[in-house]
């Protein structure tokens, strides 16, 4: 008697979630990670100038959604087919801690900086994202133990006979073409108020819920 009570309640939810247009609905398995969040849509947005981190989340809530990251392959591959060869920037930032300890302990060294302990290994703590829906794991699993920063570098200020060092180090997730995860500048360098990026990021990866319409 309860079976025949809950199927077809399952079956009419899960038939009318709907997705804004564009966008792909995926089953998520629901867990403490994900906000427990059983569907969810992801859509590619094509836009110009996605290099530009708050450009890119704007972009999104503008859509009333938030930046996104797929949760597994599955996912993965869909937003590949979905996206094409577009470069697109995607959820997922280097957290203000840890770009203050790069600046302060790495940049004399070697031009790879190796996040090997502690908070700020790809595996911790060393992305922070906008989204609380989606669960990171697969995301940071993708990442090797250390990331390089190649490019990243300063601006001199000559004060006197001092110079000071204004750096700069790439700290966004990207999607690249190949659909393979990068870490990217996201912001104008002020020097010349020009982009720093390696490519041009004309999309974004976003986020929302389904509404079910009664
Ligand atoms: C968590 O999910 C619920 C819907 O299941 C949603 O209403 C809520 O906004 C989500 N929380 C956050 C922080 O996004
Ligand atoms: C992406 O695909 C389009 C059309 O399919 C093509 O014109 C363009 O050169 C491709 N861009 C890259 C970077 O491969």
């Amino acid at each position: 008697m309860i079976l025949l009570l809950i199927f077809p309640l399952i079956f009419f939810t899960e038939g009318s979630a709907l997705c804004p247009k564009d966008f792909l609905l995926f089953k998520r398995t629901p867990t403490a990670k994900n906000n427990f969040t059983k569907e969810y849509c992801v859509g590619f947005i094509p836009f110009f100038d996605m290099n530009f981190r708050e450009d890119a989340r704007s972009v999104c809530a503008f859509m009333e959604s938030s930046l996104a990251l797929p949760e597994n392959q599955q996912e993965l591959d869909a937003i590949k087919r979905l996206k094409g060869n577009y470069s697109i920037a995607v959820d997922g930032e280097y957290s203000t801690h840890c770009k203050a300890r790069l600046y302060r302990e790495e940049f004399g060294r070697p031009p790879y900086y190796n996040f090997e302990k502690g908070e700020c290994n790809p595996k911790n703590d060393l992305f922070v994202f906008d989204d609380p829906n989606t669960d990171p794991t697969f995301f940071k699993n993708s990442f090797p133990a250390w990331v390089g920063v190649p490019r990243r570098g300063y601006n001199a200020i000559h004060i006197g006979d001092s110079e000071v060092k204004l750096y700069r180090a790439p700290s966004c997730v990207m999607m690249e073409a190949d659909g393979w995860f990068a870490i990217e500048h996201c912001t104008r360098n002020p020097r010349n108020d020009e982009k720093d990026t390696l490519h041009e990021y004309l999309g974004v990866l976003c986020g929302v819920h389904p509404r079910y319409p009664k």
